[in-house]
């Protein structure tokens, strides 16, 4: 399955955010979702979390797609006592490239970084109940729906909580 995702992104490299790289990532934010930030967001996210922020760069060294997380200490959907939990805050790639495994990959290696890195035991995520190929994504990576948090979004919209164990 690993050697297959390879093939299909051909010629994409997955790397670790660079500061520089932060205004294309909010611009692919900006273009790609409703739920955008300010410039500060992604900046403190970089400098905190940076070992699980990552981006995909195209053959020509554009960035085409990152994904950003937070560690967090919650109650745990898996574990009765309070854990380390990997946020991922926002993911998303460039509808030109996307159904070439870019966001597996991205996911892939955020989670591994929040495991590895930041001893994370779980990891969770929110997601807006119509956005099937998301959801598709998170269940082939093991994310169960924990709950519905109803008027989630500003525009009224619901969200599912997912979350799997690391
Ligand atoms: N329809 C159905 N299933 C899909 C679709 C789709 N359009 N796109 C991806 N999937 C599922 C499939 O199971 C797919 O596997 P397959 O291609 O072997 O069938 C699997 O996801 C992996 O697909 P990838 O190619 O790795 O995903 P992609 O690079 O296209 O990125 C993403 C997926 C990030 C959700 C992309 O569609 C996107 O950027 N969407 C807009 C932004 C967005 O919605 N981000 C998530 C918000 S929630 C959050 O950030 C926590
Ligand atoms: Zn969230």
């Amino acid at each position: 399955a690993e050697k297959k995702l390879q093939e299909k992104a051909q010629g994409y490299r997955i790397r670790n955010a660079e500061e520089k790289d932060l205004d294309d990532v909010r611009q692919i934010n900006m273009i790609t979702l409703p739920e955008n930030y300010p410039s500060y967001f992604f900046r403190e996210l970089w400098i905190k979390y940076g070992k699980s922020f990552y981006v995909a760069e195209a053959p020509g060294g554009k960035i085409v797609g990152y994904i950003m997380c937070r560690v967090e200490t919650k109650p745990g959907y898996f574990k009765h006592f309070l854990v380390k939990s990997g946020h991922i805050v926002s993911i998303a790639v460039l509808e030109k490239h996307r159904r070439k495994g870019l966001g597996h990959a991205l996911m892939a290696y955020a989670l591994k970084s929040l495991y590895e890195e930041y001893r994370c035991s779980e990891s969770y995520l929110e997601v807006r109940v119509t956005n099937k190929p998301a959801i598709n994504l998170y269940e082939k990576l093991g994310f169960k729906t924990i709950k519905i948090l109803h008027h989630y979004y500003l525009d009224g919209e619901d969200a599912f909580l997912m979350a799997r164990p690391l």
